[in-house]
């Protein structure tokens, strides 16, 4: 049987391992006989050196079946996800479930809290009173027959090998590998027991992948397991250099979705949220094409029925359906202030990442799992990327409660924020699709 040591040498020395190889290291890890330092070594081969397909497909294989794969064969019809890859004002899981869910696709969604400068999708739901994130496996499949999306935390059963392994990562700085990322990201959706998923890859300041080449990489190695395991895949590539919409913060995102799901809406947020609709309506095989999958998602809003599917999930969920009617009963800080442009001109910069770090410099977010988040706080942009604006005009207005963190979090908006006398060129919200 090949050893620990083995396994780095082949994979530091660029030799393919096997599935058998790479299964016997897993599983050696999971129970105890290979070692924390083993597995950090070779993590580091492989950021340095890559995997082949054949390898991340087996790694993805394995960390999958290191838990439980939930059995959802009890609810007839196909069950689709979105994830995405994480970002600034990222907000668009909450409308995709009911909207999902209303043109008669199952969406079991599995995400995430927040970490470093990303908010998490978890963090805003609790901004909900009463909001359970963690419902038990039977009542997950009675929310999911009763309102078709339940909007769920990772539960420690779900693929524990990449909860170890992503640890490791973070310490090691070998969070940045594509092979790396599309095993934690893929094990983990495909113990869903999903028939299709929708990927949003971000790329661009505030994302995982900054620059369009390093997202296509990520996408294409993410399109290749998912053809090999036979799960139904769209990836869309979208844009992340400034905040999706205008809210950035956990209350003040929900109060956005609400705002969406009740016909008022910033263009860039509809654009996307109704692009990965469409392909999880259209995988969710509830449409003829993308055009009618996209007809249908805008009607869902139009005729109310997604609104009603998110208070149905809600009150399911145990938290208090009343603030999609009134989204005042949300946590609200206790103070605003609006940030003023300096000259006039044209926004050149809006920057998600540093807008990202000030919403945490303000509480929003967190540093370290065990963090406290301020479900209140964060930032509002009055003005985005193109934008003409005059001089002492609000830029963002920034909701706080603490004054030692809104100092803090004052040069991050200014590093944020730049005003040219030209206005930049336009990027493409919607970089590129691919489908597997
Ligand atoms: N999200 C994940 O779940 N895993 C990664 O490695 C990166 C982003």
């Amino acid at each position: 049987m090949i050893t620990a040591r083995d396994v780095i040498q082949k994979t530091r020395d660029r030799q393919k391992l096997t599935s058998s190889e790479i299964s016997s290291f897993l599983r050696g890890y999971m129970s105890s006989q290979i070692t924390d330092y083993h597995v950090a070594a070779w993590l580091m081969a492989v950021y340095l050196n890559g995997m082949s397909t054949d390898e991340t497909l087996a790694l993805t294989r394995e960390m999958r079946d290191s838990g439980k794969v939930l059995d959802l064969s009890a609810i007839p019809g196909k069950k689709i996800d979105k994830h995405s890859t994480g970002g600034v004002g990222d907000k668009t899981s909450m409308m995709l479930a009911p909207i999902a869910a209303a043109c008669g696709v199952t969406v079991p969604m599995i995400t995430g809290r927040a970490l470093g400068h990303t908010g998490g999708t978890l963090d805003k739901l609790e901004s909900i009173p009463g909001f359970n994130p963690k419902p038990s496996p039977g009542k997950v499949i009675e929310i999911l027959k009763s309102t078709g999306a339940a909007i769920m935390g990772q539960t420690d059963d779900l693929a524990p090998a990449d909860r170890r392994i992503y640890a490791l990562r973070d310490v090691t700085a070998t969070v940045e590998s594509i092979p790396l990322i599309t095993a934690s990201i893929l094990s983990k959706k495909l113990a869903e027991g999903i028939d299709g998923l929708v990927m949003d890859v971000k790329a661009g300041s505030g994302a995982f992948m900054p620059t369009l080449k390093a997202a296509t990489s990520l996408s294409r190695s993410i399109v290749d397991v998912c053809r090999a395991m036979k799960t139904k895949i769209v990836v869309l590539i979208t844009d992340m250099e400034q905040p999706l919409g205008r809210a950035i913060g956990n209350a003040l995102e929900i109060r956005e979705c609400i705002e969406f799901l009740n016909g008022q809406t910033p263009e860039d947020l509809e654009t996307v949220t109704i692009a990965l609709a469409a392909h999880m309506i259209r995988l969710g095989g509830q449409a003829r094409s993308l055009d009618h999958a996209s007809k249908l998602a805008y009607q869902s809003v139009a005729r109310g029925e997604a609104a009603r599917r998110f208070r149905q999930i809600i009150r399911a969920q145990g938290g208090d359906e009343r603030v999609v009617d009134n989204p005042d009963l949300l946590p609200r800080a206790a103070n605003t202030t609006g940030f003023r442009a300096k000259t006039s001109g044209f926004v050149t910069r809006c920057d998600a990442k540093f807008l990202g770090l000030a919403s945490n410099a303000l509480g929003a977010g967190r540093h370290r799992v065990e963090d406290h988040v301020d479900l209140a706080v964060g930032i509002y942009l009055d003005k985005k990327l193109g934008d003409r604006v005059v001089k002492g005009e609000v830029l963002c207005r920034i909701h706080w409660n603490d004054e030692r963190r809104f100092t803090g979090a004052v040069p991050l908006i200014e590093q944020a924020y730049q005003i040219e006398s030209k206005p930049p060129r336009r990027r493409p919200l919607i970089h590129a699709v691919l489908k597997g």
